[in-house]
C-alpha cells in the first residue's frame, strides 16, 4: 500500500532511515554486536581466510561498500563477485572461504546458482536477505535478514542501505571475534551505526525539494557521470545505475582517481557530473584529491553537483550546486550520500513523465538466468 505517497519509490526512499534502524534492532547489546544467527558457524568465523560476496545490481554495490568496512575492521580479504560471472569461471573457493550472498528478494536466479555452486565446492554460505523464507536463505547455511520491509518499486532503495547495515554488523562481529578491534573501538562504530537513522531522516527531509528543482531544469540532460572515491565509489556506481533504470539516461559511475586514466576524455562543455565529496575532517581524507578532480573537470566545462558534508566550505568555489549531508565517519558517509542520488533519479524520471515504480524492460526479481 502506498499510504498516501504518489509512488512506491518515494515512499521507500522515505523509509531508508527506518530500514537501517530496524536492521539494527536486537543486534546491539551494551555497545557490542550480537548476531545469534551466526552461532551455527561455531569456530568457522575465526578460521576463514577469505570472504566472497555474491550479488547482482544494487546488491553488488551495497556489497562493495561492505568490502571497504569489513576489510578495514576485520582484516579479512573480501572479494565482491557478480553472481553470474562467478560460477562460470572455475573460481578458487574452499572450506576456509565464507560465501556471503546479498539479495533483497532472495530469488535472484544468478545469485542462487552461484550459492549452490559455492556450497558444492565446500564453502559455508551466509545469506543476507530481505525476504523471509525465500529460496536463497533456505539454501544457505545461515541467514542474516535485513528488515527494510517489503520493497515494491523495481528500483531498490531502502534495501540498499539495509544491506550495507547488515554487512557492517557482520564486519563488526568478525572484528570482535577475531580480535582485530577492541571493545571501545567496536562500541564507537556501533554508535555511528545507531546514529545513522536520525541523520538519514535529516537527508530525506532536506534533499527532496532542492533536487526536484534541479531535476526540472535538467529534464533534457543526455548523460550524467558520477564520481566517488573510497566507499563513495560504489555510491557513484549506484547513482548511475538508478539513473539508467529510472530516467533512461546514459550514466556512468567512476572512481574519481580513474578520471585521468580515460574518462576525463568524456568531459566537454555542459557535461553534468555528480561528485561525492569525502569529508575534509579526517586527516587521511581524500578530500583534496577529489577537489582537484572537480577543478580538472570544471576547467573543461563540466557542470558539477557536489554531495558534500555540512560545513565543507572548500567545495563551494568549485561546484555549481552543493547538496549537504550531515557529518559522519568515512565509512558512514556513503549511506547518507546515496539518498540524494536515489531522489535525483526518481525526480528526473518524474520530470520526464516516466513510470517510476515500474521502469520499462525490468522485473523486480530476476528469477531467470
Ligand atoms: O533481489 P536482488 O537484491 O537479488 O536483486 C538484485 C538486482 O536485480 C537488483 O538490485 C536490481 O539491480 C535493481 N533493479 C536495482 O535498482
Amino acid at each position: 500500500e502506498k499510504g498516501g505517497w504518489p509512488t512506491f519509490m518515494k515512499k521507500e526512499i522515505s523509509e531508508e532511515p527506518e530500514a537501517v534502524g530496524k536492521t539494527l534492532i536486537g543486534r546491539i547489546v551494551d555497545g557490542a554486536v550480537h548476531l545469534p544467527e551466526l552461532e551455527s558457524f561455531d569456530g568457522l568465523l575465526t578460521d576463514i581466510d577469505r570472504i566472497v560476496v555474491l550479488a547482482c545490481g544494487t546488491a553488488a554495490y551495497a556489497s562493495l561498500v561492505g568490502k571497504y568496512a569489513i576489510e578495514s575492521w576485520a582484516r579479512i580479504p573480501v572479494d565482491v563477485e557478480l553472481s553470474h560471472e562467478f560460477h562460470y569461471r572455475d573460481p578458487v573457493i574452499g572450506e576456509r572461504t565464507l560465501v556471503v550472498s546479498v539479495s533483497q528478494s532472495g530469488e535472484t536466479m544468478d545469485t542462487l546458482l552461484a550459492v549452490q555452486y559455492a556450497k558444492k565446492h565446500g564453502a559455508r554460505t551466509l545469506s543476507i536477505c530481505n525476504t523471509q523464507g525465500a529460496t536463497i536463505p533456505r539454501e544457505s547455511d545461515a541467514v542474516l535478514y535485513t528488515h527494510a520491509g517489503p520493497e515494491v518499486a523495481v528500483a531498490s532503495t531502502k534495501a540498499f542501505v539495509a544491506q550495507i547495515t547488515a554487512l557492517y554488523l557482520l564486519g563488526l562481529h568478525l572484528a570482535t571475534i577475531r580480535g582485530t578491534l577492541d571493545a571501545p573501538a567496536v562500541s564507537a562504530l556501533v554508535e555511528e551505526l545507531q546514529n545513522l537513522p536520525a541523520k538519514l531522516d535529516q537527508v530525506v527531509e532536506t534533499s527532496g525539494e532542492r533536487i526536484a528543482d534541479f531535476a526540472r531544469w535538467m529534464g533534457d540532460v543526455q548523460s550524467v557521470l558520477f564520481l566517488g572515491r573510497h566507499a563513495g565509489y560504489p555510491i557513484a556506481l549506484e547513482g548511475a545505475l538508478k539513473l539508467k533504470e529510472l530516467a533512461y539516461i546514459h550514466a556512468e559511475g567512476f572512481a574519481a582517481g580513474e578520471l585521468k586514466h580515460g574518462p576525463i576524455a568524456l568531459i566537454e562543455p555542459g557535461q553534468l557530473v555528480i561528485v561525492i565529496v569525502p569529508s575534509p575532517r579526517d586527516p587521511n581524507s581524500l578530500h583534496p584529491k577529489v577537489i582537484s578532480n572537480i577543478q580538472e573537470i570544471r576547467a573543461r566545462g563540466a557542470r558539477v553537483i557536489a554531495v558534500a558534508e555540512i560545513g565543507d566550505v572548500e567545495v563551494l568555489p568549485f561546484a555549481d550546486e552543493v547538496i549537504r549531508i550531515p557529518l559522519a565517519g568515512p565509512l558512514f558517509e556513503p549511506l547518507l550520500a546515496v539518498v540524494p542520488l536515489h531522489v535525483f533519479a526518481m525526480e528526473l524520471a518524474t520530470a520526464k513523465g516516466l513510470d517510476v515504480d515500474q521502469p520499462r524492460n525490468l522485473a523486480k526479481s530476476v528469477t531467470v538466468e
